[in-house]
């Protein structure tokens, strides 16, 4: 192994993503077996003593790619150097919280952390924010760091294509790894747009392979974008493994690129294609080249699919709004 460590920054690192994500990371899984990583977990001081123990595991792992893990509970010192950083950590809505007090209690988050990611990160950091409001708690730290690249901030809706992908398979009876070119577009809400017009399976338009536009309407968009809230009322608690999982994906993908005709989903800063305003975070389809997510260009967009990216992204303008008005961007 000659190679430096890549440092990889997580927040919320005691949380449940947070330990499903760790020892995947260690692993090799992020950015694969010739690349030896250093992991830098930063949280809140009351859980700085569960990081520690997270710590401990982690060593006890013996991981060979695993160069070290430092626990921090200061915003600047996490980001120093960090070429991955990975935004888990999140104030969750507690009872009888409205939507701004939500908003306003994570740009007390996200906003130190956008201004300690330009301080200190790396020149060729990439950063994906995991914690919910997911895009906007990413538009949030963007916007505190003007001297980084504004495409290397990312939101994670790759938990809501690897649930449209699981979907369609069962509904086709076909494998995961024959489906190409889903997408999830706008927010990662319940107002998310799973899209399957341009999907293929096995070579044939997916559309037409399932034939039932009934089934697209009413079952495969609601089962996909509620499905969030689903696991909640099962688990009693929100996705974990999975959303880890989709978070190794969206990085694995983002560093190693797409493979030729296929594409994958991304919340990234829009350029205004498909008339999604210039700078929200929404959700696209996304090709990965070169360590850069670029968005899929001149897709046809029928009604149907007008209606509902308009309807999601309008939701994204107006916590853009609710934030802009709490001068946190
Ligand atoms: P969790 O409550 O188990 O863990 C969150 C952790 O973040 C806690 O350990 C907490 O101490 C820490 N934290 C809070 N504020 C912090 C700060 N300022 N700095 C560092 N750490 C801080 O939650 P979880 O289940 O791990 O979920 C984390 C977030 O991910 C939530 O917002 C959840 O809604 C979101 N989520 C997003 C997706 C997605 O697809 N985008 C999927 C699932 C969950
Ligand atoms: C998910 O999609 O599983 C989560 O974003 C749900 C949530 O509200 O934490």
């Amino acid at each position: 192994m000659t190679q430096a460590p890549v440092n990889v920054t997580v927040t919320g690192a005691a949380g449940q993503i947070g330990y499903a994500l760790l020892f995947r990371i260690a692993s090799g899984q992020l950015l694969g077996q010739n690349t030896p990583v250093r992991l830098r977990l930063l949280e809140i001081p009351q859980a700085v003593k569960a990081a520690e123990g997270t710590a401990l595991e982690l060593e006890d792992g013996a991981f060979p790619l695993l160069a070290g893990t430092d626990i921090f509970d200061d915003a600047k010192q996490a980001f120093e150097g960090t070429n991955v950083a990975l935004l888990v950590g999140a104030r969750p809505r507690s009872k009888g919280m409205e939507r701004g007090d939500l908003l306003e209690a994570n740009g007390g988050i996200f906003k130190p952390q956008g201004e300690a990611i330009n301080a200190g990160a790396a020149e060729d950091v990439k950063v994906l924010v995991v914690g919910n409001p997911a895009n906007t708690n990413a538009l949030i730290a963007q916007s505190h760091a003007p001297d980084v690249p504004a495409d290397r901030f990312t939101a994670m809706t790759r938990l809501d294509h690897n649930r449209a992908l699981a979907q369609l398979s069962k509904k086709l009876g076909a494998p995961v790894s024959e489906i190409k070119k889903l997408a999830i577009w706008g927010n990662h809400s319940a107002t998310q747009y799973p899209s399957i017009f341009h999907a293929e399976v096995a070579g044939k338009n997916a559309a037409e392979a399932v034939n039932d536009q009934a089934w697209i309407a009413d079952e495969f968009i609601p089962t996909v974008a509620k499905r969030g809230a689903a696991i909640i009322e099962a688990r009693g608690a929100s996705s974990a493994a999975s959303a880890a999982s989709a978070a190794i994906d969206h990085v694995h993908t983002w560093v190693n690129g797409t493979a030729d005709g296929d594409w994958t989903s991304a919340g990234v800063v829009s350029d205004g294609s498909y008339g999604v305003p210039e700078g929200l975070i929404s959700s696209f389809p996304v090709t990965a080249k070169n360590g850069k997510y670029e968005i899929v260009q001149g897709l046809e967009i029928d009604d149907f699919s007008r209606q509902r990216i308009d309807a999601s992204v309008q939701e994204l303008a107006e916590e853009r709004d609710a934030v802009k008005k709490l001068g946190l961007v």
